[in-house]
């Protein structure tokens, strides 16, 4: 049995289960066959001389046919089809066998199929996407989007660094350089510069309820020569209105950001069906005209062009409209969470 098994260890480990059982069979079968013909081969010597040759030959005989059935019985095993293992089979009888959890097809995470849904209103309003790094630098972080050198406001980015001084972005701004540089060819043909920007962003900030350390922002850039706040203020009520399909009242208060001037905060109306009443507002989003400075930084005359910019949570935007109490759902991989998607 011993030899048995060093011959054939490379057959069953390269086929597991089903026809290869059979073949085994008959390996065995083949192999103590050979046995009991070298056993015969002692014979030899209680056979009269004279019949010895034809002994030998008869013997060698049978000996090259089994050799040749036990060949080709391996080959056989080699290229039998392998089966999946059934890893959850009870290996020994009445074995109870642990829960798995159960191969079901899989689906798009919410939040990616909600983050299509963005994409596609704003596509419908003429926007150009553009996907973000989720490694990205200083310059692209806080120097192009006029942060100056120390500047307080950079604190507040929570921002997490690699040893090498890279950063993943912490949020979807860090694009808006890249965008005006290699859409600056739009205003040099005499079009707009229309563009979003949807992307994961990184905060090493405290996790509750309501904060992640990784979640998602869709960053908006539109410059044209004579584009109003009144412009950005119409786009933003459209997109929210279309995401939510209702209508909804907008409210804006001053806000500040490096990189636009004025800036504003941007309220929508809470969305009826959680509940929202006339005249009660969230937050929704940062937005304002974009800053002479990061215009100029991206090579566009900001005594010619004029641009607004905004950027805004989607987790936000898609516990809204589904009522989710906690934004930890979304990364948690949890299946009864995603099952109800
Ligand atoms: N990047 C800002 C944030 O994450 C949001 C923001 C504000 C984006 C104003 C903009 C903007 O494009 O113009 O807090």
């Amino acid at each position: 049995m011993a030899d048995f098994a060093k011959n054939t260890s490379a057959i069953f480990t390269n086929s597991l289960v089903g026809g290869i059982i059979l073949i085994m069979q008959d390996l065995e079968k083949l192999k103590s066959e050979l046995r009991a013909l070298n056993a015969e081969y002692a014979k030899i010597k209680d056979i009269p001389p004279a019949e010895r040759a034809e002994f030998g030959r008869q013997m060698n005989e049978r000996k090259t046919a089994i050799l040749e059935q036990i060949k080709a019985a391996e080959e056989a095993a080699l290229e039998s089809e392998v089966e999946p293992l059934d890893i959850t089979a009870p290996t020994a009888p009445n074995q109870k066998m642990p829960e798995f959890i159960s191969s079901e097809n899989g689906s798009a995470h919410p939040l990616m199929t909600e983050l299509d849904r963005v994409i596609e209103i704003y596509q419908m309003m003429g926007f150009d996407v553009v996907e973000p790094r989720q490694l990205d630098d200083e310059f692209h972080m806080f120097d192009s989007l006029n942060f100056s050198k120390g500047h307080p406001a950079r604190d507040g980015y929570d921002t997490f660094r690699t040893e090498e001084g890279f950063i993943p972005p912490a949020h979807t701004s860090t694009m808006q350089h890249r965008v005006l540089k290699e859409y600056k060819k739009n205003l040099d043909e005499g079009k707009d510069i229309a563009v979003v920007v949807p992307g994961r962003v990184f905060r090493n900030e405290d996790v509750d309820a309501t904060h992640e350390h990784t979640f998602y922002q869709c960053e908006g850039v539109y410059v044209s020569k004579d584009c109003t706040m009144g412009n950005m203020l119409g786009i933003l009520r459209e997109f929210f209105e279309k995401y939510y399909e209702q209508d909804l009242d907008i409210s804006t208060q001053p806000g500040y950001f490096p990189f636009t001037e004025p800036s504003l905060e941007f309220k929508i109306e809470k969305p009826k069906a959680l509940g929202g009443k006339k005249g009660e507002f969230i937050e929704m989003l940062g937005c304002g005209m974009i800053h002479p400075n990061v215009l100029k930084m991206a090579g566009i005359d900001p005594t010619v062009y004029h641009g607004f910019a905004w950027g805004g949570g989607i987790d936000r935007l898609v516990m809204l409209r589904y009522g989710l109490k906690d934004v930890r759902y979304f990364e948690s991989g949890k299946l009864n969470f995603l099952k109800e998607f």
